[in-house]
């Protein structure tokens, strides 16, 4: 894997390596060699720094103790993936809005542990630094303890990922509790809850007003039922704010406001491969759908014109 173009916050040097596997940092030659004098043989002069290593949930809740934030996105390809890695972005997201951005469905309730789960082997196997965190897609978890369990466990072992999300705050502590009990790190949602739209009557912002007491007592249920996260998705600032303040485990906002300790958004809003009206917390970055228009149309016109392919795209 190439280094990062902007690392994270986490990418490791050796020494952070080092104290990760509990050994000494630092140059494994150093006083017999150094990076000015050439090892005979012409072997390395300094011990190949160790790789960087895979973020972990730890990491996040230090960041948060620490003051530092960090960025989480959506990812469904290997490509995406290693980019968004070395772009710097520290934990990524195989959402079950694959269901709208990648399946074409109209909302996320339709897609499927069986079709989420390749997606999240290309995003795992493509990436070495950054968490990954897979979706537990709707019907996949609410019916028992021991489902969301068995849920949680094939997204480990067959995509590779190194933790799951799941919707729901008090109602689903006890789901969060059995699949962390089964070692499984577990990423919170609450506030709006796609997965529920038809429940919460639309695309709402969610805990204004007395609801608010309600939705504090979902941010103190996912993180005492072990938790190591919580999404917060459309939900006022101040209470967000209120929220972070009082968790000791991060809050990752989506139309939650600045107080957040790290922010996630869908990939295919922020870099604007998606047209049309974006709900208010989406800023496009790019405009990769104007970018994408062109070439393809520039390529349409050349193939039609014969000028592609070019001699030197040719074989004799
Ligand atoms: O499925 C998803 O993409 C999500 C987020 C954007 C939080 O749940």
């Amino acid at each position: 894997m190439p280094e990062a173009a902007h690392s994270n916050q986490f990418t490791s040097t050796s020494s952070a390596n080092a104290a990760d596997n509990g050994t000494a940092g630092g140059n494994a030659t150093s006083g017999t060699a150094s990076a000015e004098q050439p090892a005979p043989y012409g072997g390395p002069a300094t011990a190949p720094a160790a790789p960087p290593r895979r973020i972990r949930t730890l990491d996040l809740i230090k960041a948060k103790a620490e003051g530092r934030r960090w960025a989480m996105l959506t990812s469904y390809d290997q490509y995406t993936a290693a980019l968004f890695e070395q772009a710097g972005v520290e934990a990524l997201l195989i959402g079950d809005s694959a269901a709208n951005n990648v399946y074409g469905h109209a909302t996320t309730l339709p897609v499927t542990v069986d079709e989420l789960i390749p997606l999240a082997r290309a995003v795992a196997s493509a990436t070495s630094r950054a968490l990954i965190v897979a979706d537990l897609p709707f019907g996949s978890y609410e019916i028992s303890d021991e489902q969301a369990v068995a849920t949680a466990v094939r997204f480990m072992k067959e995509a590779g990922v190194h933790a799951v999300k799941l919707e729901g705050g008090a109602r689903m502590a006890s789901r969060i509790k059995a699949i962390t009990t089964a070692g499984i790190p577990v990423m919170a949602h609450i506030g709006f809850t796609p997965q529920a739209e038809h429940n919460l009557g639309g695309y709402k912002v969610q805990g204004r007003g007395e609801a608010g007491e309600a939705l504090l007592d979902d941010a103190r249920a996912v993180a005492e039922a072990g938790a190591f996260s919580v999404v917060m998705e459309m939900v006022p600032s101040g209470l967000a704010g209120q929220v972070t303040a009082e968790l000791t485990i991060p809050t990752v906002g989506i139309g939650a406001g600045a107080d957040c300790d790290a922010q996630v958004l869908v990939w295919q809003d922020m870099a604007g491969l998606r047209t049309g009206r974006a709900p208010r917390f989406v800023k496009r970055y790019a405009d990769l759908h104007s970018v994408l228009t062109e070439a393809v149309g520039t390529y349409v016109e050349e193939v039609k014109s014969g000028v592609f392919p070019e001699p030197e795209r040719s074989f004799d």
